[in-house]
Formats: C-alpha cells, sequence, structure tokens
C-alpha cells in the first residue's frame, strides 16, 4: 500500500484534482464489443455527409505576420499567406504568375507581396492573372476557401464550433502530418473506446457513456459522451466528461461537458496536403486546444500564455503520435484491401 493512501483517502470529493484508483493495464475493461466497427464506420459516414462550404484549416493564426509571408500547401496547392497592416489575413496561389517563383519568399512592402525575382507586386486584388482566395481568420486559426478543390456548394464562412470567449481562453495548436487521408483521422476520433487503452499515459477510467445510433439519419446531432479522467501525474488525475462530435467532414471536436475546464475544447482539424514522392496522401493534423476555467490560478496560466503553450503543445504532440499510427495504419490497411480488390497500385485515390 502506498504511504500516500492514507491522504488519498481523506482527499475533498470536490477537488477537481482526485486520487486514482490503482488499475492495471492488462485488467481493464475491454472495450472492443462496444467499439463496433459498423457503428464507426456509420457515423463517420455520416460525418463525412456533412458541409464544410470547401474550408481549409491551413496554419494557427499566430505563425502569420504582416512582416513576412507564410507558404503553405492544402491538396497539393501552393498557398501563399500574410497580413496587411490592418491584420488583416490575406491568401493566393503561392507561385508567381509571372515565372512561377515561390511567394512565399516575397519581401512585403506597403501590404503586397514583391516578387524576389523580378519585382512584380501582388496584393490583396487581383491582378496579372494572380487571384487571392477567400480566407477566414477565427483567431485561433487560419482557414481558405478552395472551391475548385472541395467541389462542395461553398459557404461563406467556415464551420466552426462554439469556443470559450476570447478574451478568457488559453489556445494553443499543434501540427503533425501523416501519411494517410483526412478520413482516417476523423475515424481514429470517432473511436473513443481506444482512449484508457492505446493512451494509458493520458487517460484511465474511461467509459463511454453514450453514443450515437448505428442507424442515424444525418440530421441526427450525433456524438459521443465520454466519462475520463486525464492523468496528471503519479496517482492523481482530473475526472471529467467529455463530448465527441464532427461538425463538418474534416473536423472532430472534444468538449469537457462536466468537471474542470467545462466548455473548454479541443478542436482536431485534418487538411490534405497532396501525394508525397512515394504516391500515398498526406494529411496535416491542425489540433487547437482552446482552455477555459474559472479558476484564479488559470487567469494567472493566460497572463504568462508564451511559456504555457508548449507544454501544451507536447502534451498534444504525444498523444498525436500514437493516434497518427493508429490512422495511418488504418490507411495501410485500406490500401491493401483496395489493391487485393482492384489489383492497382497504392496511389489510386481511396474512398472512406
Ligand atoms: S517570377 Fe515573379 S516577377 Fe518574375
Ligand atoms: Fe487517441
Amino acid at each position: 500500500m502506498s504511504i500516500l493512501e492514507p491522504l488519498y483517502r481523506r482527499w475533498p470529493p470536490t477537488w477537481p484534482l482526485q486520487p486514482i484508483p490503482p488499475t492495471t493495464w492488462a485488467r481493464q475493461q475491454p472495450t472492443y464489443q462496444a467499439a463496433d466497427p459498423r457503428l464507426i464506420t456509420a457515423v463517420l459516414d455520416r460525418s463525412q455527409q456533412r458541409p464544410s462550404g470547401n474550408w481549409y484549416v491551413f496554419a494557427a493564426s499566430d505563425t502569420i505576420h504582416s512582416d513576412r509571408p507564410l507558404g503553405a500547401t492544402v491538396a497539393g496547392i501552393e498557398l501563399v499567406a500574410w497580413r496587411d497592416s490592418r491584420q488583416q489575413l490575406h491568401v493566393g496561389p503561392g507561385a508567381c504568375p509571372h515565372l512561377g517563383a515561390p511567394l512565399a519568399s516575397a519581401v512585403l512592402d506597403c501590404d503586397t507581396l514583391v516578387c524576389r525575382w523580378h519585382g512584380l507586386r501582388l496584393g490583396p486584388d487581383a491582378g496579372h492573372g494572380w487571384a487571392p482566395f477567400p480566407s477566414h481568420d477565427d483567431g485561433v486559426l487560419a482557414w481558405v476557401r478552395l472551391d475548385h478543390i472541395g467541389n462542395e456548394p461553398s459557404l461563406d464562412a467556415p464551420i466552426i464550433p462554439a469556443r470559450p470567449p476570447a478574451d478568457t481562453h488559453l489556445a494553443a495548436v499543434a501540427t503533425l502530418t501523416g501519411v494517410c487521408e483526412p478520413v482516417d483521422i476523423i475515424a481514429n476520433r470517432l473511436d473513443p473506446w481506444h482512449g484508457a487503452w492505446f493512451h494509458p499515459y493520458s487517460f484511465t477510467h474511461l467509459e463511454v457513456l453514450d453514443a450515437p445510433s448505428r442507424h442515424g439519419t444525418d440530421d441526427d446531432n450525433d456524438r459521443f459522451v465520454v466519462a475520463v479522467t486525464f492523468r496528471v501525474g503519479g496517482r492523481l488525475g482530473v475526472p471529467v466528461k467529455a463530448e465527441f462530435t464532427s461538425p463538418e467532414p474534416r473536423t472532430v471536436v472534444m468538449r469537457i461537458v462536466d468537471g474542470e475546464g467545462t466548455d473548454s475544447v479541443v478542436e482536431t482539424h485534418t487538411t490534405p496536403l497532396g501525394s508525397g514522392t512515394d504516391g500515398h496522401p498526406r494529411t496535416c493534423v491542425i489540433e487547437a486546444v482552446i482552455a477555459d476555467s474559472p479558476r484564479p490560478g488559470f487567469a494567472v496560466a493566460r497572463r504568462v500564455h508564451r511559456a504555457l503553450s508548449p507544454v501544451l503543445r507536447s502534451a498534444a504532440i504525444r498523444l498525436w503520435r500514437d493516434d497518427l499510427a493508429y490512422a495511418e495504419r488504418r490507411y495501410q490497411q485500406r490500401s491493401y484491401q483496395q489493391r487485393s480488390l482492384t489489383g492497382r497500385g497504392i496511389g489510386s485515390r481511396l474512398s472512406p
């Protein structure tokens, strides 16, 4: 017995940090029976039918500046992004219309890009056979609308989930790239049953309290509700209830609905980058942790945002290394099944 056991027994039940009953990984309740592949596939299929309006997240808002442009890629399309002197976001094709110079290396002068090769000026207005794309800055993430890639009816603005108020929240954005398609990452997020098994260093005592119906319709508010304890260290953790939803085909949102940090969200956005040199697709995971808490300590943490962000970011990246392995494995298995069925090469486009 731990020498801290008497302390744990008298632990106030109202504190957000709670002692975790000891468990052995292999002795957890198996979840494979509840994690019905047909249910996960049905919920995934419904998520893929929701409109996105052709909007793609391509960067964290705070990585785009007014003194130098940022280069990005979405679905094989090279992009350049910058801010003007009023901090307005602009996004356009990343190749100069003259002879193709990379505009990510252009110089910003009087709110316009000046191409390094021959000095062509390109600004927020269309000209020289070059035109900016519609873009949106939601304060945490930067979006671009690519109608010729999405091929859906366009929307004026992206689908952005409800978030804690901007004046009190603390946001951190982590970015990783995997060899898979966006749908593989969304599928991983729509399987909440893997949490305590696959990420025992972060989650324990996970129970799926509510799951969507396998036979629901697109109008259903598909959501999973999960009771889970986030491990903090040693025998201590933070028990919460969280819901998972997919408001549009490339996003899954986890929202704390009960417990410490209620209304805080983790938004997982997936953006196709295009094919790698090996012919396999690359997908960028852009995950925003947007936290809020009425506790006084949280206001202090917010003030030291710059110091805290790397900590939040590294925790998200550890989880995502494992979840990317899950998504990449799913992609590999789909590729194998597709090759077996069609006898074609790996590079052939896969559907969910
Ligand atoms: S390539 Fe840009 S001005 Fe010539
Ligand atoms: Fe996971």
